[in-house]
């Protein structure tokens, strides 16, 4: 196809806007598939995404269109993942683009993804092409929002399109504008191979498969490719293009999108925004920007049953197969047992792995409270990266910790605002900027990601009566007045349970903790202080008194077949308790004590 018949877009939008929606009817109307093959939603392919609604893997669709013109036309849409986590993955995909689709919901307006989303494709020079979508539903105000666009983003929204993805309504109109009104690709097809890696996943019957733009050059099965990045090489096996269904093709040339399979074992030689390239006819340099994603949050994760645990860890090794940003090594835990550290891109990862373990893998976890990872500048000048809590070293050799802070965008009706306001506060937040869209409010806070990372989504949606949306990325490292504070059950510490506090919290999470605890933990035959702790010096304490009736008593006489079945209860009941020192421990209760409420 020349490049001036491509046009390559996105669709960014706020989560539920219509942005699946609107793809789909965009394959249905080019006649990408037939009606029985739409049934499924194809962009969403995973079925947890389905049912949570949300994009998590970047997916590409090939729409063959012919416009008013009478020309035939390629249109590549990519899909972008749609949450604050992925925001790198987002970037990459939109740098595969010319241009994005802003779908904004006309009965709701612009939200603060939108605007995450919106100003990342600006960032990367993409053409915007303004979408008013569900203008059926009654309480559509698409003039409001029009001028919302214009007020809150900047741009120009006069020529805004007005549709309804769900009934079909103005969806011709979006085709004709993508033709008309973005930009073709350009590139050079006599240049030497260089092609953007824009995501990657684990297919069972063909390995990884590796999604590229190429800018510059041709690629071709058979060619002996480079990844400038992971330095890896690979023999092209095939190459292709998603109708949604993979269709071989003989070559990609410029401006045009398609995959390639390489026997590469593991997604994790394929980092999202690597530069590939001909091994025989390199291009002189990479493209710009490339950094492999990081992880910001980590977790312990710990099988209920011991017996569980080469499961866990069979299961960890498929889900990273296909999700190279997932980390996770062993750990042990005198509470917890054999488990693992894990790290993720933020919280949504978490809780997306967390349950495709137990679903998918049917196991049965305990997740630790998350934790963000702190640089601890030590007093001899060196600096290590703290994510556990338990390899806090002595405070003494410590001269100072960092810790990541954010930038938040919280949009929400200015009713909720106090209620906002004062949560944002209270996690030691610093007011950025505060301005009014019609009656939505727009806050932006600084904000520490340990605060964030705690419970702080929940508070949100129930101070905003689920009404606030809020987006976010980590600005920068600042020193904090940060301590480890550890919980001791009779005088023992459950390292399962320390955590870094602010030294301003410790007080009032210690509190919590122990009076918590102290409904969890069934009583003994003996007083049990519970205590929270700063170093040696205890900041909470709450006393479980002991029993005073001797339970087994009951178990004297009777018939031995009763008396059987009763100790093969508690030999059941046992195996769920985690012994500490003398004291038993159910395991429910670390699950609720670390549960944020
Ligand atoms: P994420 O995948 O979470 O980013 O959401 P999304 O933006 O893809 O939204 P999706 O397409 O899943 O649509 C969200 C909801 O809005 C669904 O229940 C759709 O049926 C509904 N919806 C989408 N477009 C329209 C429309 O034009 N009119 C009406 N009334 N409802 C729509």
């Amino acid at each position: 196809t020349p490049l001036k018949n491509i046009r390559n877009f996105s669709i960014v939008a706020h989560i539920d806007h219509g942005k699946s929606t609107l793809a789909d009817r965009l394959i249905q109307v080019t006649g990408g598939l037939t009606n029985r093959e739409m049934k499924e939603q194809v962009l969403d392919s995973m079925e947890l995404e389905r049912e949570r609604g949300i994009t998590i893997k970047a997916q590409t669709v090939r729409l063959n269109y012919k416009a008013k013109d009478g020309e035939d036309y390629v249109l590549n849409l990519i899909d972008t993942p749609g949450h604050v986590d992925f925001t790198y993955e987002v970037s990459r995909s939109l740098s595969a683009c010319e241009g994005a689709l802003l779908v904004v919901d006309a009965s709701q307006g612009v939200e603060a993804q939108t605007l995450a989303n919106v100003y990342q494709a600006i960032d990367v020079n993409l053409e915007i092409l303004p979408v008013l979508n569900k203008v059926d539903l009654p309480a559509a105000e698409p003039d409001r929002v029009k001028a919302q666009i214009e007020d809150v983003i900047g741009i120009d929204a006069s020529e805004a399109i007005e549709i309804s993805a769900k009934t079909g309504m103005g969806v011709p109109d979006v085709l004709e504008a993508i033709v008309t009104k973005l930009p073709p690709p350009q590139g050079d097809r006599d240049a030497p191979l260089k092609a953007l890696l824009v995501d990657s996943w684990y297919d069972p019957y063909l390995g990884v498969v590796v999604l590229v733009r190429i800018i510059d050059g041709v690629l071709k099965k058979g060619m002996r490719v480079r990844m400038m990045g992971a330095k890896a090489v690979y023999l092209v096996d095939q190459v292709g293009v998603s109708t949604p269904k993979k269709t071989p093709v003989d070559e990609l040339g410029p401006g045009e999108i398609g995959y390639l399979t390489a026997q590469i074992k593991e997604v994790a030689d394929t980092a999202v925004g690597d530069t590939i390239t001909d091994d025989r006819r390199p291009c002189d340099k990479p493209l710009a920007g490339f950094k492999p994603s990081v992880p910001v949050v980590f977790c312990g994760i710990f099988p209920v049953d011991a017996n569980d645990f080469e499961d866990l860890r069979e299961a960890m090794g498929k889900l990273r197969l296909n999700d190279a940003s997932f980390e996770f090594e062993m750990e042990t835990s005198a509470a917890l047992g054999f488990g693992f550290r894990c790290g993720f891109l933020g919280l949504l990862h978490l809780e997306i792995i967390r349950e495709r373990l137990e679903r998918e893998f049917n196991l049965d976890l305990i997740t630790t409270a998350p934790s963000v990872v702190y640089d601890i500048h030590m007093t001899d000048g060196s600096v290590m990266e703290l994510h556990n809590p338990a390899d806090m070293p002595d405070p003494v050799r410590i001269d100072h910790i960092e810790e990541p802070w954010i930038k938040a965008t919280i949009m929400a009706p200015d009713e909720y605002l106090g209620g906002i306001l004062k949560l944002c506060e209270e996690r030691r937040g610093i007011q950025q900027d505060l301005t009014y869209a019609g009656s939505r409010a727009m806050v932006v806070y600084e904000l520490p990601l340990n605060e964030v990372v705690f419970d702080f989504y929940d508070r949100l949606k129930s101070v905003s009566k689920g009404y606030a949306s809020f987006d976010y990325h980590i600005t920068d490292h600042r020193a904090g007045d940060l301590v480890k504070m550890q919980v001791l059950v009779n005088d023992e510490p459950v390292d399962a349970l320390s955590m870094i506090v602010h030294r301003d919290k410790a007080d009032y999470r210690g509190r919590g903790m122990c009076e918590k605890l102290k409904d969890l933990i069934p009583r003994h035959q003996f007083k049990i202080p519970i205590q929270a702790a700063i170093g040696g010096r205890v900041i909470a304490r709450e006393t479980l008194s002991a029993l005073r009736k001797d339970v087994t008593a009951k178990c004297y006489g009777g018939d031995a077949s009763r008396k059987r079945k009763l100790l093969d209860k508690q030999k059941e009941g046992k195996k769920k308790m985690r012994q500490f020192g003398r004291v038993e421990i159910p395991q429910e209760a670390f699950i609720k004590a670390l549960k944020i409420d």
